[in-house]
Parts: C-alpha cells; sequence; structure tokens
C-alpha cells in the first residue's frame, strides 16, 4: 500500500530518476518574430558556455522547439515537453499570446513557466507558476508618456500593433500623456502579421502630430523606420518616441541615420555603461558577430534566474520548491539591477529615458535619465 502510493507520487514527479534537469525552451524560430527565439537561444547558450551544464549536481538539458509564435503550436509543443519529455520548466514564450496558450499547462504541471520575452502585464496573472524576465508595456510607456509632456510634445499621433502588448503601449501612454495636457491627433493600429505601416504614415504625416508613439514588436522596428524615413514623417520634424521595442539593439546598426533622435524608454540598451553589460555585448558579439538586444538579455536572465533557483534549493527539482526560490531574487543583470517580486512574480527594474544618437560611426540607444527599481504599473491600476 505505502510502496504503492509512493511508485505513484515518484512516477508523476519529473525527470526524477536521473539527474538531468530539463528545460523546455519555446521560442519563434521561424516567422516574422524569429530574431527574438535567435536572440534568446543565443543568450541561453552562451550562459551555459560561461557558467557550465551541472548545477547542484543536475545536468541542465535544453529542449528547444519552434512555434512560429503561433500559439495553438506553443500549447501542443508546450504539452508534449511536460508530458513526454517530462521537462522541469518551461521558458521562452516570444510573443503574449503564446505565453496565455502555455499559462494553463504550467498550472496543470505545477512548473515553473519562464516568461522571458512577452511584455503584457496581465500575463503573470494567468497562472500562479509564471515568472517573468523581460518586461512589461507598461513599464515603459508610463515613463515615455509623462517624459513627452514634459518636453514640449504637446500632439501625438499613435501607432501600435493591434494585439495585447500593443493595446497596453497605448493605453499606459495614453493615460500618462492626456493626463498632463497632451492630445491624441491620430490613433493607428497596424496588425502584428506582415505590417504594411505606409498608407498608415501618410495619414500620421498629414495629421501634423509634434510626434509618432510607437510599439512594434521585435524585429519589426528596421521596417517601421525604412518606410517613416521613405514617407519623410523625419523631414517634416515629425519625432519618433515610444517604448524601445521600436530601436532594438539587434536591429538598430541597420536602420539609418533617419532614427537619429528617436527618445524611448525601455530596460535595456547595449550601450549601458556598466562593467557587466560591457562583458555581456563583448562576449554575445565574439560568439555571434552581432549586438544583443532586449530580448537577448531576457533569455540570459531567464538562465539565470532558472540555475540560480536550482542551487539555492539544494537541487529540488519539483516545481514548487523552484518557484518559492525565484521568488524575491535579486541580481546585477546586464540592464541593471533586477528583482523577482515576491508577490506578483513580475520583473522589477530600472527602466532608463535614451535618444539614438551616433557614436564612433554606430547607432546605439544613449541612456540619459533613469528611473530606479519600477514595477509593473499594470498590477495596481487595472
Ligand atoms: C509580446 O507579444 O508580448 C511582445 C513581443 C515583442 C515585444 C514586446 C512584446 O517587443
Amino acid at each position: 500500500m505505502v510502496l504503492g502510493a509512493v511508485a505513484a507520487g515518484l512516477a508523476s514527479c519529473p525527470a526524477y530518476a536521473d539527474d538531468t534537469f530539463k528545460i523546455g525552451l519555446v521560442v519563434p524560430m521561424t516567422g516574422g518574430q524569429a530574431s527574438t527565439g535567435k536572440q534568446i537561444d543565443n543568450a541561453i547558450k552562451l550562459y551555459m558556455q560561461q557558467h557550465g551544464d551541472t548545477v547542484a549536481g543536475k545536468k541542465i538539458e535544453i529542449i528547444l522547439k519552434d512555434d512560429a509564435a503561433l500559439p495553438d503550436n506553443t500549447k501542443r509543443l508546450t504539452q508534449e515537453l511536460i508530458v513526454n519529455d517530462k521537462v522541469n520548466v518551461i521558458a521562452g514564450f516570444g510573443v503574449t499570446p503564446a505565453a496565455f496558450a502555455a499559462a494553463p499547462l504550467a498550472t496543470q504541471g505545477k512548473i515553473p513557466e519562464v516568461v522571458m520575452a512577452a511584455g503584457t502585464s496581465i500575463i503573470t496573472e494567468k497562472s500562479p507558476y509564471i515568472v517573468r524576465t523581460s518586461f512589461t508595456l507598461a513599464q515603459s510607456s508610463t515613463i515615455i508618456g509623462d517624459w513627452a509632456v514634459k518636453n514640449g510634445i504637446k500632439k501625438v499621433a499613435t501607432l501600435t500593433s493591434d494585439y495585447a502588448p500593443g493595446n497596453d503601449a497605448l493605453n499606459f501612454f495614453k493615460e500618462h500623456f492626456t493626463a498632463g495636457g497632451g492630445q491624441i491627433v491620430e490613433e493607428v493600429k497596424v496588425p502584428l502579421a506582415n505590417p504594411d505601416f505606409a498608407p498608415f504614415l501618410q495619414r500620421m504625416k498629414d495629421a501634423k502630430p509634434d510626434a509618432v508613439f510607437v510599439f512594434v514588436p521585435a524585429g519589426q522596428g528596421g521596417n517601421f523606420m525604412k518606410q517613416y524615413a521613405e514617407r519623410g514623417l523625419d523631414k517634416a520634424g515629425i519625432k519618433v518616441i515610444g517604448p524601445g521595442d521600436v530601436t532594438d539593439d539587434d536591429l538598430l546598426a541597420d536602420m539609418g541615420d533617419a532614427v537619429v533622435g528617436a527618445v524611448t524608454a525601455h530596460i535595456y540598451s547595449a550601450a549601458h555603461p556598466s562593467e557587466v553589460n560591457k562583458e555581456f555585448v563583448a562576449a554575445y558579439k565574439k560568439a555571434y558577430g552581432s549586438r544583443p538586444g532586449f530580448m537577448a538579455v531576457g533569455g540570459y536572465d531567464g538562465i539565470h534566474l532558472i540555475y540560480e533557483a536550482l542551487k539555492k534549493d539544494g537541487g529540488k527539482t519539483d516545481g514548487d520548491s523552484l518557484l518559492a526560490a525565484m521568488k524575491g531574487m535579486a541580481w546585477e543583470s546586464p540592464r541593471g539591477p533586477i528583482s523577482i517580486d515576491p508577490d506578483t512574480r513580475d520583473i522589477v527594474q530600472n527602466v532608463y529615458i535614451r535618444k539614438v544618437e551616433k557614436k564612433d560611426g554606430e547607432l546605439y540607444n544613449v541612456e540619459f535619465e533613469t528611473f530606479n527599481a519600477v514595477k509593473d504599473p499594470g498590477k495596481t491600476k487595472k
């Protein structure tokens, strides 16, 4: 009787039988959001080269699955990882709908879901097993809304990607910008998949705003800036402001001079002047020949969180022990000091205001103002 109960308990305990600790990494490696998956995969490989692949006596194994950012794929692949591969943690999730799709599976499987990319506030409320190492759009959009008002921007046209994080960006920006007396003169939502910005940009130019507030997800900023310049919005003196997704370091170097002067609020710049970041950028460049962007940092911090949780709980692999160890953890990331809020399981981090400048012939987001230890405003304001 007793033995039977123990055996049944062990059978449902993931990866108990061996000393392997499995992480199911579900990210887009193909399709429009592929740059997110590549950055996260690169950063995790780099971290594991730097820190080894054994933690608390367990060999870390990453099982990578490409969901192409399609939530039906996310759900199927995550389920296979939990049921067949018996992973201890699921991680990645390049877009909000993917993070949502995995949430009930994390709850049922009682395993941590480490969200390394997606940025809608409500994600962490979808499962008590979700922990986030990326960011929220509310963190940056509230701050750029206040900044715009204080810096003489009176009329703004908005262009946001038409899904959950775009709506968060728009609503939190609008709330802060209009509360300070700013006016929204044009509001445009563009589809997530393969957006053509040109017709919208023409409408925005005609509305003659002081600035355009833009949220497009990582990977789309280059195309946006190209069409912004082609339509002559830069020449018309219409500034670009927004959360920093549009000037992602991954693409910034190739965006051309029209992007110079764009002011964004964000959580990471490759030009962040700390020793930890200088080493990170140098190592990433050496390994991959390109600059890391904010998605790479979300992956780097996500794998760090998993390593440290496993160490802190003494090698216990069950989800509840890992989650308890993750709550409240604090460390210095390449982006600056960060921690996991023990109550919300969301990331607390600095938000920087940055301006795109040319330094030694290369385009960078140069930070000039810091807001320390920002919690997700979406948690208290809803
Ligand atoms: C998201 O889908 O939550 C998302 C994706 C890319 C970003 C920001 C948010 O740059």
